[in-house]
């Protein structure tokens, strides 16, 4: 039934016929996207790498051929041989790219056949999404998951052109090696040869690229395969790719200049979008003052307002109680949503809840007056102060939640990218990117009693703040040199500027609790690097996953890497994390004690 290819070659890519090929005899290759078999007529949508192109088998042509064709099915794999015509003006189809045209075959090759697909490759009637990451393969076919993993290729390949003309040099760095703190946890890899030894995956190359610039190569990137065992988002993987840089004597606006230059050259080139830079900057405090977050998405407004002066001294013992214990009040103005049901209120209010916050007051402007159950504990005068900070005017809805400082971040952040969708605020075209600076070094952890760096460990401190680091009582003023690219809503790159000098990293380690044995054995050989001569550096490292999501609008992470993990951490298609022969066990001295996934492990 299969014909071999033998002296058959292909002469052209389907979608890039064009009606400037009428005429033309050409051979393709690919697949059976679509048959419609008229009987007579025998119509064929041959997909290859390039797109569609619709092929016509006329009876007229040898019954031979005809049959041939009437055994095609969904999928098979074919060569035709056939001409190129312009299709009569009321046959064009607009929505194909070769809609002009079409090919008259006069032969065809079978290459292959296939079995009827688990998955369909159609983009209305879209499989759950597990089957389709089952058959990944299949699915990759889809003209629209390929064009995303195909755009990947030229955006990678834009960020290497444009870094090995600004003196990077890629360097790889080692995949088994000794663990990187980067907050998360580690994939482990067991040695055989030192049986109880582990390498771990890299969670990123960080202390890599500056032990680069410690060797001396100025400008270092890497497109780094990255390993972090946590929990998934739509916009996070176990397994993800980062633009990984470093740069030697180079200030904060040395990075951001040469990060903006290659974000505006790669937009450019791939889709013709001219980004203005530079690019705006905010300090991190005020980003969570204003946006309630440290990544907002700034195509819509919707700012934050703290009202606890006008509030301090309210009759409504919820907000002035929660300021004098030291919270804070903070509203958002959605306008024209005065007109708000109480099961949308409600929505509102189980958002606030689901973060963990204690609830949402409301308050609506109407008929010149503010109006709402809580409305009588306020006097005239800090009524009128409100509306003034809220700008309020006729039907507009108040949202007001007072808690301490993070969680009034965390709710009111969230309600505004809430209420933001649901007004349809977002202009989805629109790509406003963001440095927010000025991150503080340390954050207080609560539970564990004991001080953690907010980003990165190896961040310099702000000049005028290194004399803090002897001062415990003035930790938390500390301000890194750190710096988050965001883009939407979204945080892209992050990066520092590194602290090169061996006294200021030791103190920055003590304070997080790292000294002593415990310093030696897990950073003994970085900082012994340190110590001969290292120069100022400083980097960043966009994801690169990320930057694809945004540049072909793709909701998920997983739809712009070719093989990616489920939202369990799973790969579906090889089945994959699996179980290994009792004898590799052995060679490796491990005995697993419990089998069965974290869920099944823990329950009960
Ligand atoms: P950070 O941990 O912030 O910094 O990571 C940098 C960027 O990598 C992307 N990213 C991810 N993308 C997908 N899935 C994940 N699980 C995931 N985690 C991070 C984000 C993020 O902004 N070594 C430092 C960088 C530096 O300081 O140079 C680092 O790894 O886009």
């Amino acid at each position: 039934m299969f014909d071999l290819l033998e002296d058959t070659t292909r002469t052209d890519y389907a979608a890039e016929l064009d009606v400037n090929d009428a005429g033309r005899e050409v051979t393709l290759m690919g697949w059976v996207h679509r048959r419609r078999d008229m009987g007579n007529l025998i119509f064929i949508d041959l997909r290859d790498v390039s797109g569609i192109i619709q092929i016509v088998f006329n009876p007229e042509n040898g019954t031979q051929l005809h049959s041939k064709a009437h055994k095609l099915r969904n999928e098979f794999v074919i060569a035709v041989k056939g001409k190129v015509s312009a299709r009569p003006k009321d046959m064009i189809n607009p929505d194909l790219k070769t809609g002009e045209i079409e090919i008259t075959a006069f032969e065809l090759k079978i290459l292959n056949d296939s079995q009827p697909l688990p998955v369909q490759i159609n983009e209305n009637i879209l499989a759950e999404e597990d089957l389709r990451l089952k058959y990944r393969y299949l699915d990759l076919r889809r003209p629209q998951l390929k064009e995303k993993i195909i755009l990947r290729h030229k955006i990678i390949l834009a960020i290497r052109i444009f870094l090995a003309n600004h003196n990077f040099y890629e360097i790889e760095t080692p995949l088994l090696m000794r663990s990187t703190p980067e907050g998360a946890r580690d994939y482990l890899v067991p040695s055989r040869i030192y049986q109880g030894k582990f390498f771990a995956l890299p969670q990123s190359p960080q202390m890599y690229k500056q032990i680069l610039m410690i060797s001396g190569f100025d400008r270092y990137f890497q497109i780094a395969h990255c390993f972090r065992d946590e929990d998934l988002r739509a916009d996070r993987q176990p397994e993800f790719t980062q633009l990984d840089l470093e740069m030697s004597f180079a200030t904060q606006e040395d990075i951001f200049e040469i990060t903006e230059q290659m974000f505006k050259v790669v937009f450019k080139e791939i889709l013709d979008i001219n980004l203005s830079t530079p690019f705006p900057r905010m300090k991190y405090q005020e980003s969570m003052l204003k946006y309630g977050t440290d990544k907002p998405d700034l195509r819509f407004g919707l700012e934050i307002q703290d009202l606890s002066e006008i509030l301090r001294d309210s009759n409504f013992k919820i907000f002035s109680s929660e300021i004098k214990s030291g919270g804070f009040v903070r509203a958002i103005n959605a306008k024209s949503c005065g007109n708000f049901s109480r099961k949308e209120i409600n929505k509102i209010e189980s958002i606030a809840k689901h973060l963990g916050g204690k609830g949402v007051a409301t308050m609506r402007f109407y008929e010149g007056r503010l109006q709402s159950n809580i409305e009588k504990f306020f006097s005239e005068e800090t009524k009128k102060n409100i509306c003034e900070k809220m700008k309020v005017e006729e039907e507009d809805l108040l949202l007001f939640v007072a808690d301490k400082e993070k969680m009034v971040c965390k709710v009111l952040g969230e309600l505004r990218n809430y209420m933001a969708n649901k007004l349809s605020l977002i202009d989805k075209s629109k790509f406003n990117f963001l440095w927010v600076t000025d991150f503080p070094l340390f954050e207080w952890n609560e539970d564990e009693n004991c001080w953690e760096t907010a980003h990165h460990m190896f961040t310099m401190p702000k000049e005028e703040d290194i004399k803090y680091l002897d001062e415990p009582e003035n930790y938390g003023k500390i301000i890194g040199q750190l710096y988050d690219l965001v883009c939407n809503g979204v945080e892209l790159s992050s990066g520092s500027i590194r602290c090169h000098r061996i006294d200021i990293q030791k103190k920055i380690f003590k304070v997080i609790g790292i000294e002593g044995e415990e310093l030696e054995k897990r950073f003994g050989f970085f900082l012994k690097a340190f110590q001969y001569g290292t120069p100022p550096h400083g980097g960043i490292a966009p994801g690169i996953d990320r930057i694809v999501m945004l540049m072909t609008g793709a909701e998920s992470i997983r739809d712009v890497i070719a093989f990616p993990k489920s939202l369990k951490a799973v790969d579906l298609m090889s089945e994959s994390p699996s179980e290994v022969d009792e004898k590799q066990l052995k060679d490796l001295g491990i005995k697993i004690m419990k089998k069965g996934s974290i869920d099944e492990r823990t329950k009960g």
